[in-house]
């Protein structure tokens, strides 16, 4: 009999509720472990906010967006003593492993309580940016390529009715996963990520090209938030971080289609989706990848085999050494490293550019 804490951290997505089930069910059913959730990330075993998770609390959770658990951006190493106080919690609760489902963030923290803390972690990768090393995808992803695409899909007629520019700015602070697939998908004409910087001067010539040899005037470019361009005079960046350093952005969209429409003379609007990208019901490709991780992480602190990440690779679950997933920042600590956008699908995306 084990006792298993799991949290849910960082920023929400569609299929959280579905990795918890998975392992509160499967640990109930198949081991007799019993499970206490942590509330609002990591905030949860600093401040001992627990939940225990039985097989009601769970029931009727796996189509439900959003987490049940809550979540934070709490950082321990921002709190006096973090690490020591979420050690302390760890044994006044007799845990035996903690299964963290989280991005980047979220599991650097894991890798640093296992690793410099003693404490056993299992780590279960989530965020609709898809940027978690080590894994092809990540629990949130598909649900939120697909919200991208059927707003893209939308904003073709409107678009093609007024002849107009739509500028179409998604997710993904460090990688362009959901700018490429939701464009493929969505079949935009310039998809703009933060891995490769953009000349203002090479959008606009392809917008006037098209324009002029399809004679038709509209034209949909989506841009991942992270986006920049090659001089760095247009992007979204603020002043404003997160308490894990990262910028907060948002708001690409407003000065790119002002710039082009300045250049062009097109007339040009911008739809920000945010954070409806993260919100609503998970596709069943999500439900799917979390039961399964959800399932696989139980086994793996069943087997003792804590210090992992489950993940997934050309369709199998794999488990990897959280060593794997993480570098070291300036002080030393674990952070996530990130999954860049794998460019074989940006160069799929440009031949439809134009
Ligand atoms: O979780 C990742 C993410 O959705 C990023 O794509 C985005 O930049 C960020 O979170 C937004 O964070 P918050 O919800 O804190 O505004």
């Amino acid at each position: 009999m084990k006792n298993i804490g799991v949290l849910t951290g960082g920023g929400d997505c569609p299929g959280l509720n579905a990795a918890i089930r998975a392992v509160v069910r499967h640990s109930i059913d198949t081991y007799s472990f019993n499970v206490i959730g942590f509330k609002r990330g990591w905030a949860g075993l600093l401040e001992g906010l627990v939940e225990p998770l039985t097989k009601y609390a769970v029931s009727g959770i796996l189509p439900k967006g959003g987490t049940i658990l809550g979540t934070s951006r709490t950082n321990p190493d921002k709190v006096e003593d973090g690490y020591l106080k979420i050690r302390e919690n760890f044994r006044k609760f007799g845990l035996d492993a903690i299964i963290s489902i989280g991005g980047n963030d979220t599991l650097g923290v894991a890798a640093n309580l296992q690793i410099k803390y003693d404490v056993p972690c299992v780590c279960v990768p989530k965020t609709i940016d898809n940027d978690v090393a080590c894994t092809d995808f990540t629990i949130g992803f598909d649900t939120a390529v697909s919200i991208a695409t059927a707003a893209i899909d939308n904003l073709h007629s409107t678009a093609e009715s007024h002849d107009r520019v739509m500028v179409v700015e998604v997710m993904g602070r460090h990688a362009g996963w959901i700018a490429a697939f939701s464009g493929i998908a969505g079949g935009a004409d310039i998809i703009l990520v933060p891995e490769k910087p953009f000349n203002m001067d090479e959008v606009c010539e392809i917008l006037k090209k098209r324009h002029k040899r399809r004679g038709r005037s509209f034209s949909i470019i989506v841009a991942a938030e992270g986006a920049t361009s090659d001089d760095g005079a247009i992007s979204a960046k603020s002043a404003k971080t997160d308490p894990f350093g990262n910028i907060i952005l948002g708001g690409l969209g407003v000065t790119l289609s002002h710039e082009i429409e300045k250049k062009t003379g097109f007339e040009t609007r911008y739809v920000i989706l945010g954070h409806t990208q993260r919100g609503g019901t998970p596709t069943p490709v999500d439900r799917i990848l979390a039961t399964r991780f959800g399932v696989r992480a139980v086994d793996l602190v069943a087997r003792g085999e804590t210090g992992k990440m489950v993940g997934t690779s050309g369709g199998s679950i794999v488990q990897v050494p959280v060593l794997d997933i993480v570098e070291t920042d300036k002080k030393g600590f674990y952070k996530g490293k990130t999954k860049t956008l794998d460019m074989e699908f940006y160069e799929t995306a440009k031949v439809f550019f134009g």
